[in-house]
């Protein structure tokens, strides 16, 4: 293993121990609480779903269709490669993302770099986007109206990335993302689908910052993520 890729293991306080086997997969049983949270307006779906990068990035400027708008700094678009394999989903700005105009800047974007790195791939190489593009006040989680009025542009971010698998990063991202109440621990260790693209959920860095002891299981979902990864792209 080279050096880099060791520290970062590090940074998410990994031991490395020789792999004996492939993770199993468990079966996708999708008997999860079906979440009755509002759902994008389809005339403003439909118009997302016409749009180029340009006018995409342009609508995510010029949008007001929430209340988060009014008190942020500024929109937080998504940033990284249009033709990721992998796609990275957590679930809103925070307060450095709002500063810069990019998300996971701070020191949970940092965890998620190693995190990243853990598994070989450089932040570059991957589209990361939040479930809202607007940092909602005092970091409180997005409202279902606010995530709702979001969505089409998530939604036409995946489409024309067409990622091979999506990472869901957090409770508030995985449950937004796959329209469920289900809690993370029941997210985790299965493939969901999303338009046909696999999603894989694991905790969100600002939570393995708070709960270091939960990074083996981060570590766990990464190594999870890969080999569904894999297994699709065979
Ligand atoms: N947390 C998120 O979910 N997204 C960011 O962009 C930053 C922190």
């Amino acid at each position: 293993m080279d050096t880099q890729r060791a520290a970062c293991l590090h940074d998410l306080g990994i031991t490395v121990w020789e792999r004996r086997g492939l993770p199993q997969i468990p079966a996708v049983t999708d008997a999860d609480s079906v979440s009755d949270a509002p759902v994008a307006d389809d005339a403003r779906t439909a118009a997302a779903a016409q749009m180029d990068w340009p006018q995409l990035e342009a609508a995510v400027k010029a949008c007001t269709a929430c209340r988060l708008r009014a008190g942020c700094t500024q929109t937080v678009f998504g940033v990284g490669n249009h033709r990721a394999e992998w796609m990275v989903i957590g679930e809103g700005p925070g307060a450095e993302e709002d500063r810069q105009g990019e998300p996971f800047v701070g020191r949970a974007g940092q965890l998620l770099n190693s995190m990243l790195a853990a598994i070989g791939l450089k932040r570059e190489t991957v589209f990361i986007a939040n479930i809202v593009k607007c940092r909602p006040p005092d970091n409180r989680n997005p409202a279902p109206d606010e995530a709702a009025a979001c969505r089409p542009f998530l939604d036409r971010q995946i489409a024309l990335i067409q990622p091979k698998l999506i990472l869901a990063v957090g409770r508030v991202a995985a449950q937004n993302l796959l329209q469920t109440t289900a809690p993370l621990g029941q997210l985790r260790g299965r493939v969901h689908e999303l338009h046909g693209i696999p999603v894989v959920v694991t905790y969100h860095p600002a939570y393995l910052l708070r709960t270091p002891t939960d990074k083996r299981k981060a570590w766990a979902d990464l190594q999870f993520a890969v080999h569904t990864f894999g297994e699709r792209t065979a």
